[in-house]
């Protein structure tokens, strides 16, 4: 079997920095090696050592790129990539005005298929090798994007979006349907190739009781699945929670009276929790997603990156295209440290890369395997040019060690940056 060794600047974790200490987790080296055998990494170390050690390997040098584990995007929505940028509305206003209208056109499994591998084009060109998305409530849209991913081999997460109130006529199904067709695809996708299935209630806005006791049921019958949604994004959306569900002690309880509150469950936003649901979410092991270019963009607020992560939350991170504003997790890196900035925490360059990389992984339970610079990940991977324009060249002229290297790169960065993407085993552009 032909190895590969790719030669650059490496960076890896053995670590959290949100937690620990700096140099115990991060795994940096200026002269770094990643060796590849079939789809998988073997061995990182220093370059010049692998090279002697393998001298049959296969070598792709990126001189002084950055060679770092792919990135992990842990919440979008490809059906809304044509609607990415739409401009003047908050969240319920926002989903009524572009997302469903646009969301009904994947009835059309054509314009499913387009937008699914477009999507999917459009994310490896800017460096991320995992997708976890929302589909539309249309089952043909499910199948559209994991067999585009299945084209590409990339690892996705997915699901079928499941609305049976509030929403139009034809992206509704009911409490039955959403609990059959999810099965249905569950047992065609989960686990066949790099495809996991999730089960999908957008959020408890959009689904009765009864559909969310339904796709509690489901869950418990797949335990093993992801589950994803929505929780405590905006306040005018959690005042309508309490309406819709007056006997909820909180938007987290709307989903644990109904058995989706569970360790392999993903919340997006989570920007204004209780007390009591950072404890309950903290207890069982679940994930929250944080999503910093839409929770600006849709006006939504502030998330506690930090508090959360004291609090020992699983903390994942997402660009929620198209409600977020960048396809770039680079970009949503920045605004996840502009945001810590407007909160007093002025987030690490390493716990930011940390964060799309590693966090989103432990956010999807595929701590490494994906997601992961070392010995046994899949070898999915984004080597960044960190000189990538002449706004970052100049700025680079002034650099002092490799953090104030990659920092502007993350405050600066788009595809342009991206220099090479691997996708198990495979480079992708070179
Ligand atoms: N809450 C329910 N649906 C959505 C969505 O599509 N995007 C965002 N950002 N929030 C939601
Ligand atoms: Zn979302």
């Amino acid at each position: 079997m032909t190895k590969h060794l790719l030669l650059g600047q490496t960076l890896g974790f053995s670590g959290n920095p949100l937690l620990g200490d700096l140099a115990d987790s991060v795994d940096f080296d200026s002269a770094g090696g990643v060796l590849v055998e079939d789809d998988r990494i073997i061995a990182t170390g220093n370059g010049a050592i692998l090279r002697a050690d393998h001298p049959d390997a296969d070598i792709t040098d990126y001189g002084d790129a950055l060679i770092s584990a792919g990135f992990v995007d842990a919440h979008m929505h490809y059906p809304q990539t044509g609607i990415i940028a739409s401009w003047g509305k908050q969240l319920i206003d926002w989903l009524n005005t572009y997302t469903f209208p646009e969301e009904a056109r994947f009835s059309d499994r054509a314009y499913a298929d387009e937008v699914a591998g477009r999507t999917l084009d459009l994310a490896l060109a800017h460096g991320t090798t995992t997708l976890t998305s929302f589909c539309t409530i249309h089952p043909q849209s499910v199948d559209a994007f994991f067999e585009a991913a299945a084209a590409r081999n990339m690892a996705v997460i997915a699901g079928k979006t499941c609305m049976d109130r509030n929403a139009p006529d034809n992206l509704r199904d009911t409490a039955q349907t959403a609990y059959d067709d999810s099965k249905a695809l569950l047992e065609k996708w989960h686990g066949v190739g790099r495809a996991n299935y999730a089960i999908t209630p957008r959020f408890s806005p959009t689904s009765t009781p009864d559909q969310l006791a339904a796709l509690g049921a489901l869950w418990a019958e797949y335990p093993d699945c992801l589950m994803q949604t929505h929780l405590s994004e905006q306040l005018p959306e959690i005042a309508w929670v309490k309406e819709l569900f007056p006997q909820a002690r909180d938007y987290l309880d709307t989903y644990e009276m109904f058995g989706l509150l569970g360790k392999r469950g993903l919340y997006g936003h989570a920007v204004h929790l209780q007390d009591r649901e950072v404890a309950r979410l903290a207890e069982v092991g679940a994930a929250v997603v944080h999503c910093p270019t839409s929770n600006t963009f849709i006006g939504s607020g502030l998330f506690d990156l930090m508090g959360l992560a004291k609090a020992s939350l699983t903390v994942g991170l997402a660009t929620d295209t198209g409600g977020g504003s960048s396809f770039s997790m680079l970009r949503t890196m920045a605004a996840a440290y502009e945001i810590g900035q407007l909160r007093g925490q002025a987030l690490h360059p390493a716990q930011l890369m940390w964060l799309a990389t590693e966090g989103s992984a432990a956010a999807l339970k595929m701590s490494g395997q994906i997601g992961h610079l070392g010995k046994g990940a899949v070898a999915d991977m984004t080597v960044i040019d960190l000189q990538s324009t002449p706004a970052i060249e100049q700025r680079s002229a002034h650099t002092h060690d490799i953090w104030d290297a990659v920092f502007p790169t993350i405050m600066m960065g788009d595809d342009r940056a991206i220099k090479d993407v691997w996708i198990a085993g495979k480079p992708q552009r070179v």
